[in-house]
């Protein structure tokens, strides 16, 4: 996983929690690139799934909810770090339309060894769009939580409807139903 998920993943925990948090969460977790991470390098993904582990260890909060609040977190971050990808885009469902195709495309070419989950998507009708996620990783709750930040950032209402299409969770159908 990029470095730029852990960086931010850092930051947005100092932010709400305090550097003290992020001093213990590094040194508890068992790290093993160290912890030391840049915004370039890649690590495992199992390093943040423990730091998000922790975290919820630490604060009570439940691992779903802190990945979802992490998506909301990393969509602003990554709307303000690669704004030139936003500019194509006039409202969510177009821009949702587009991760795959485009958005996640052009990740590729910035980091060739970037990991990331396949979306096959449909619109049902003008409310109505189909998001199929498919990721190794599992990271369904992460995917709520950009898919409610690009929802925001459009200044829409939309409701988002989950559900697993398998047990592992590696495939995801994501409903999202625009209010007007
Ligand atoms: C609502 C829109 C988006 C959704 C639903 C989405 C979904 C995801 C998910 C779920 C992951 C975690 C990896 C996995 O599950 O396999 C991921 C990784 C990533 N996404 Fe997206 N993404 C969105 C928009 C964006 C945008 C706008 C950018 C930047 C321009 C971006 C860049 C990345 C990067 C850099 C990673 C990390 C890849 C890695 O660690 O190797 N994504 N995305």
């Amino acid at each position: 996983m990029k470095g730029i998920v852990f960086t931010q993943f850092i930051e947005m925990v100092e932010q709400q929690y305090g550097y003290e948090i992020v001093d213990e969460l590094l040194t508890n977790t068992n790290l093993p690139s160290g912890g030391a991470y840049t915004a370039i390098g890649t690590y495992s993904h199992h390093e943040i799934v423990c730091l998000v582990v922790g975290l919820s260890k630490r604060t009570n909060i439940p691992v779903p909810a802190l990945l979802n609040a992490f998506g909301r977190y990393l969509f602003c971050t990554f709307s303000r770090v690669y704004d030139h990808f936003f500019e194509h885009f006039h409202n969510a469902f177009d821009f949702l339309e587009n991760v795959d195709n485009y958005i996640h495309v052009e990740v590729i070419k910035l980091y060739p060894d970037a990991e990331l989950p396949q979306f096959t998507t449909k619109r049902l009708d003008e409310k109505r769009l189909e998001m199929i996620s498919n990721s190794e990783r599992s990271m369904g709750d992460l995917a709520e939580g950009l898919i409610a930040a690009c929802i925001e950032h459009y200044k829409e209402t939309a409701s988002i409807n989950r559900e697993k299409l398998t047990e592992d969770a590696k495939s995801e159908r994501f409903l999202i139903v625009r209010a007007s």
